[in-house]
């Protein structure tokens, strides 16, 4: 078994050499700590994105809305707009619903606690945990994939994910610790992803090779164990792209609930194994080629269908929006759509 403060300060140690430079993060060591806003706006970014895609979008949103109140007093559709690009749209009608409730309920101000946090609407127990260590400098347990990975490696974790998860939160417990709560979790992180990367980790650069259980096997990249997974369904479909004489292109509002709830997209075909051909409108479709789209559950091959629309820009049953202002806020599905279906 590993040596567990010995480990802590190894990591913390190089933590303080090694920190990346994050636009959310407060320098290693530092008392000033991030506002809680910019830390959970982050969070909720990176539960699904890379650092580097998520980067821009927290600069966005932090220059345009620079409080959690500026963000409560959004329309829905113009978040949902800001959002493309960053998939999971649940989540960004979750993100206002947060903002709202602690612009009503909590003066604006974020609870400092792991289980205030918990309450808000959308935050589970990922982001409170985090929350309430980067932000508030809380002693708590922030156990996201990169943590898993790492701790499956120190300890030699031969049971395999997911059915392991509880195994591995009570192993990153045993780090947790009054000792700088905040940068323990973040150090981790970074850890995770420049080092203990999942494919190839650098274990000679690593802090915490001399403790390491997987290192000791001569196989850690083995770590975690995996269940294999059920093969993701592949499903077909068709894509309309509906253009004006003005370089405008016909979209529609989804229905809030289901995939891409709420969202505003290309008129589409069901997605399923024998999609309809149905087209939005009478037009003289053509195809443009097809793409792809890898959602969580499912792979998605999308034929596109290029159309002119009779009635320049006036058919009601459109959102007529410029082609340039689509690909800007479209989610990503539809914005490969529309290139493939622009460049015809
Ligand atoms: N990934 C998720 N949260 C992060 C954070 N706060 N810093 C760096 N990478 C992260």
């Amino acid at each position: 078994m590993p040596d567990v403060s010995s480990l802590r300060a190894a990591l913390l140690d190089w933590y303080d050499a090694h920190a990346r430079t994050l636009p959310w993060r407060a320098p290693p060591g530092s008392d000033a700590r991030t506002e809680p806003y910019r830390v959970w706006l982050s969070e909720v970014m990176l539960q699904q994105t890379t650092v580097p895609h998520a980067a821009p979008y927290f600069e966005r949103f932090t220059t345009r809305w620079p409080t959690v109140g500026d963000l409560a007093a959004v329309e829905d559709a113009e978040l949902m707009a800001a959002w493309a690009g960053l998939g999971y749209y649940a989540r960004a009608r979750n993100l206002l619903a947060c903002a709202r409730t602690v612009a009503s309920d909590h003066g604006g101000v974020f609870p400092d606690s792991e289980a205030a946090l918990l309450a808000l609407p959308g935050v589970g127990a990922y982001t409170a945990a985090a929350v309430a260590a980067i932000a508030f400098d809380r002693p708590a347990n922030v156990v996201d994939g990169n943590v898993e990975r790492v701790m499956s490696r120190l300890f030699a974790l031969e049971a395999p994910l997911p059915a392991a998860r509880p195994e591995l939160k009570r192993l990153a417990a045993l780090f947790v610790s009054e000792d700088r709560p905040g940068d323990w979790p973040q150090a981790l992180m970074d850890l995770g992803s420049g080092v203990c990367r999942p494919k190839s980790p650098s274990c000679e650069l690593c802090p915490l090779a001399f403790g390491c259980g997987g290192l000791k096997t001569g196989e850690p990249a083995r770590y975690p164990l995996k269940t294999t997974k059920a093969e993701r369904p592949h499903r077909l479909g068709y894509a309309f792209v509906l253009r004006d004489v003005e370089g405008r292109v016909g979209l529609v509002r989804r229905p809030d609930k289901g995939l891409l709830g709420g969202m505003v997209g290309l008129p589409t075909s069901d997605w399923s194994a024998t999609p309809v051909f149905e087209a939005p409108v009478a037009a003289d479709w053509t195809s443009a080629g097809a793409v792809e789209h890898v959602f969580t559950h499912f792979s998605l091959t999308l034929t596109v269908h290029v159309g002119q629309a009779r009635d320049c820009g006036r058919d009601g049953d459109f959102l007529w929006t410029h082609a340039d202002a689509a690909l800007a806020s479209l989610p990503t599905v539809f914005r490969k759509a529309l290139e493939r279906g622009l460049a015809a």
